[in-house]
C-alpha cells in the first residue's frame, strides 16, 4: 500500500525517538512491500523558534492531508517560563482538536522482561493488560483560562456529546476484551464529573448491555491501579485525570520510555506518540528509549493503515529485544546499558525475522 506518514519530531528527545520509529516504519516498508512516503514539519518549541507559533498552518495542513502522524514530543525549559506568551504545548494541543483526536488510547501491558525495572512487586504484575481510554480534546485543557494581578482560573466544562463518544469507543473496546469498563471520576465533588458518571450509566446501559461498568473516584483508583493493576481491563476518563494515570500506569510496564500511545477521532487519521514528553534531562545524549515511539509506529500500522501483521511484526520485534536484555538506561536497573541507536537496531536486526504474509 501507499501511505503518506507527516513526522513531527518536535523537542528534546522528540528528533532522536522518532527517527528510531521512522526506520523501523522503513524497514516495515521494505519487508511487506508498501510504499511509504515522509514528510517532516515543526511544532512545539522548534516550530515558535522558526516561526514564533507552536503550530504552524503548514504543520496542520500537512496534517490535515497525511495518512497519519507520528510524534515525538514538545517543550522544554527553553520554552517554560510562566509568564510566556507562547508555549509549545500549544501547539500539541491544538494539532490534537483540530483534527478532532477525542480518543487517547494508552495500553500499559507490562513485559516479562522488565518485571525488575518496575517498583511494583512481580507478583502483581503478571497478566496485566490495562487500556486507558483518556478524553482528549475537552476538559480543563480547554476551558476559558484567565489570570490576573491576584487570581487565575481554568475552567472545566463537558458536554454530553463529548462524553457519550469516548465512552463509545471505550466500551467498543471492553466488549473487544473482557466485557470490563471502569470509569474514572471525581463525581463526589465535581459537577463535570457526576455528568461524565450519568452519562456513561446511560451510555453502557442502553447501548452496551454486556458490557460490565464500574464506577472508581480518581483518588482511590491511583492506589488500586498500582496495588491490584489486574482487576482492570479497559478505563475510560477523563483528559487530566488520563494525562496523570498513565504517567503513574508507565510504573507498571517499568519505564515511561515503554508507553505508546493512539489519538483517534472520527475521521481518518491519527496521531502516534509516546506517552512520555521531552526528556530534556536526557535529551541530545544518544540515550533516549525509543521503544515507546516504535511501539507508537506499530498503532499507526494497525489504527491508521490497516496492517495488522505489519504491526504485530514490530511488538513482537521489541518484545524480542526486550526478552534479549536489550535495555536503554531507564530500564537497565542492573547491567549495561544500551543506547538508543543500539536499541533501535535490535529491533531491525528482528524485524528480519517477521513472517512476511502480506507479500
Ligand atoms: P518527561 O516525560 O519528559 O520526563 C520525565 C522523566 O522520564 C525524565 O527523567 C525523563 O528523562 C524520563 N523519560 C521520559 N521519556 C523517556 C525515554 N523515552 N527514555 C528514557 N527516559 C525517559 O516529563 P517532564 O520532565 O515532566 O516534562 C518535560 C517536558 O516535556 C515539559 O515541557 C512537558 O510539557 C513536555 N511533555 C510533552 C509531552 C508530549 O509532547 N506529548 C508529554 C509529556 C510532557
Ligand atoms: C501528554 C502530555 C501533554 C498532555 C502535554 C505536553 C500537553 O503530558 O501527552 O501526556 O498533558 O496531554
Ligand atoms: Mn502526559
Amino acid at each position: 500500500m501507499k501511505a503518506h506518514i507527516l513526522v513531527l519530531p518536535g523537542d528534546g528527545i522528540g528528533p532522536e525517538v522518532t527517527a528510531a520509529a521512522v526506520e523501523v516504519l522503513q524497514c516495515v516498508a521494505q519487508r511487506f512491500g508498501h510504499e511509504f512516503q515522509f514528510d517532516e514539519q515543526l511544532i512545539g518549541g522548534a516550530a515558535i523558534d522558526a516561526t514564533g507559533t507552536p503550530l504552524p498552518d503548514a504543520t496542520l495542513h500537512a496534517a490535515q492531508h497525511a495518512d497519519a502522524v507520528l510524534l515525538g514530543a514538545v517543550g522544554g525549559p527553553k520554552w517554560s517560563d510562566p509568564n510566556a506568551k507562547v508555549r509549545p504545548e500549544q501547539g500539541l494541543l491544538a494539532i490534537r482538536k483540530a483534527l478532532g483526536l477525542y480518543s487517547n488510547l494508552r495500553p500499559v501491558k507490562p513485559h516479562a522482561a522488565t518485571l525488575g525495572a518496575s517498583p511494583i512487586k512481580p507478583h502483581l504484575l503478571q497478566g496485566v493488560d490495562v487500556m486507558v481510554v483518556r478524553e482528549l480534546t475537552g476538559g480543563i485543557y480547554f476551558g476559558e483560562k484567565t489570570r490576573s494581578a491576584t487570581d487565575a482560573s481554568d475552567l472545566c466544562r463537558y458536554s454530553v456529546v463529548e462524553i457519550e463518544r469516548v465512552v463509545r469507543h471505550a466500551a467498543t473496546l471492553a466488549r473487544s476484551r473482557s466485557g470490563k469498563l471502569t470509569s474514572v471520576d471525581k463525581a463526589n465533588v465535581l459537577e463535570t464529573s457526576r455528568l461524565w458518571r450519568d452519562v456513561t450509566s446511560r451510555v453502557v446501559r442502553e447501548e452496551f448491555p454486556d458490557v460490565t461498568l464500574e464506577h472508581q473516584l480518581v483518588d482511590s483508583m491511583a492506589m488500586h491501579l498500582l496495588a491490584r493493576p489486574r482487576e482492570y481491563d479497559v478505563i475510560v476518563t477523563e483528559n487530566m485525570f488520563g494525562d496523570i494515570l498513565t504517567d503513574e500506569a508507565s510504573m507498571l510496564a517499568g519505564s515511561l520510555g515503554l508507553l505508546p500511545s493512539a489519538s483517534l477521532g472520527d475521521g481518518k487519521v491519527g496521531i502516534y506518540e509516546p506517552i512520555h514528553g521531552s526528556a530534556p534531562d536526557i535529551a541530545g545524549k544518544g540515550i533516549a528509549n525509543p521503544y515507546a515511539t516504535i511501539l507508537s509506529a506499530a498503532l499507526l500500522l494497525r489504527h491508521s493503515l490497516g496492517l495488522e501483521a505489519e504491526a504485530q511484526c514490530v511488538e513482537t520485534s521489541v518484545a524480542e529485544a526486550l526478552e534479549a536484555g536489550v535495555f536503554t538506561a531507564d530500564l537497565a536497573t542492573q547491567g549495561h546499558a544500551v543506547s538508543t541507536h543500539t536499541a533501535t537496531a535490535a529491533v531491525l536486526e528482528r524485524q528480519q525475522g517477521c513472517q512476511v504474509l502480506a507479500l
